[in-house]
C-alpha cells in the first residue's frame, strides 16, 4: 500500500503573490509544500534561497519538502533545519559521501531524501535504501518547471518499488516533473507515494480544484 500525497511546487507560484498562493495550498487538499532550491551550478537555473524559504515557512501550515538542486549540499543542512524543513532532499549526483550526508540530515531531525536525475539508475540506491526516507525520482531534467514528463519514469518507479519491498524499508517514492492528470494514476499504480506538481497546479484556472482532482485521481 502506498501513501498518496500531493506536494505542489511553489516554483510555479506567482512570486509577487506568494502569500496568496501559500494560503491557497494551506486551504487545499495538498499534503506538503515542495520547495525547489537551485544554485545555478548543479542546475542551469537559480530559484530562491534562504530569506524566501524563511518567509514561506512563516505562512505554510503543511510540511516543507525541500529539494536541493545544489552542489555540496552538506554546507547547508543545518541552515535548512533551522528554517523549518521537514524533509531535506539532496541529489545523488551531488554527493560524494551520500551515506554521511543522509546521517547528517537525520541528526538534524529531518527526513532524508535522495533525488535521482533521469539518467541515474535506481540500482545505485540498493546499498543505502535502508537509510533513505524518500527518493525523489526526477521525471524531467532538474532546473525548470513546465517540462514534459519522461516516459521511462514508470519503469524506474517499478524497479525502485521492488528494491523498497525487497529491503522492506519505509522509503517513500516521490515523482517530480511534468506530473499531471494524465500520468498521476499510472505513477501511483507503479508504486509512487508522493506526486510533486508545479505548473499543472499553479497554471490551472482553479488551483484548489486541480489539487482536489489530482488527489481524487490517485485514491
Ligand atoms: C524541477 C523541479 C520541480 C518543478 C516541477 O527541477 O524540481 O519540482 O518545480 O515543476 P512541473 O510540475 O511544472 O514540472
Ligand atoms: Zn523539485
Amino acid at each position: 500500500m502506498s501513501e498518496r500525497l500531493i506536494a505542489p511546487s511553489l516554483l510555479a507560484a506567482d512570486f509577487a503573490n506568494l502569500q496568496r498562493d501559500i494560503e491557497m495550498v494551506n486551504q487545499s487538499k495538498a499534503d506538503w509544500f515542495h520547495l525547489d532550491i537551485m544554485d545555478g551550478i548543479f542546475v542551469p537555473n537559480i530559484s530562491f534561497g534562504m530569506p524566501v524559504v524563511k518567509a514561506i515557512a512563516q505562512h505554510a501550515q503543511k510540511p516543507l519538502d525541500v529539494h536541493l538542486m545544489i552542489v555540496d549540499p552538506d554546507r547547508y543542512i543545518q541552515t535548512f533545519s533551522d528554517l523549518g524543513a521537514n524533509t531535506l532532499t539532496v541529489h545523488y549526483e551531488a554527493c560524494t559521501h551520500l551515506h554521511r550526508t543522509l546521517q547528517a540530515i537525520k541528526s538534524e531531525g529531518m527526513s532524508a531524501g535522495v533525488a535521482l536525475n533521469p539518467h541515474t539508475s535506481v540500482d545505485l540506491l540498493k546499498d543505502t535504501i535502508q537509510d533513505i526516507d524518500l527518493v525523489c525520482m526526477m521525471s524531467v531534467n532538474p532546473g525548470f518547471g513546465g517540462q514534459s514528463f519522461i516516459e521511462n519514469t514508470y519503469n524506474k518507479v517499478s524497479a525502485l518499488k521492488e528494491i523498497v519491498e525487497q529491503k522492506n524499508t519505509k522509503t517513500l517514492i516521490e515523482i517530480d516533473g511534468g506530473v499531471n492528470a494524465d500520468n498521476a494514476k499510472r505513477l501511483m499504480d507503479a508504486g509512487a507515494d508522493v506526486l510533486v506538481a508545479g505548473s499543472f497546479v499553479f497554471k490551472s484556472a482553479h488551483p484548489t480544484q486541480t489539487i482536489k482532482d489530482l488527489k481524487e485521481a490517485i485514491v
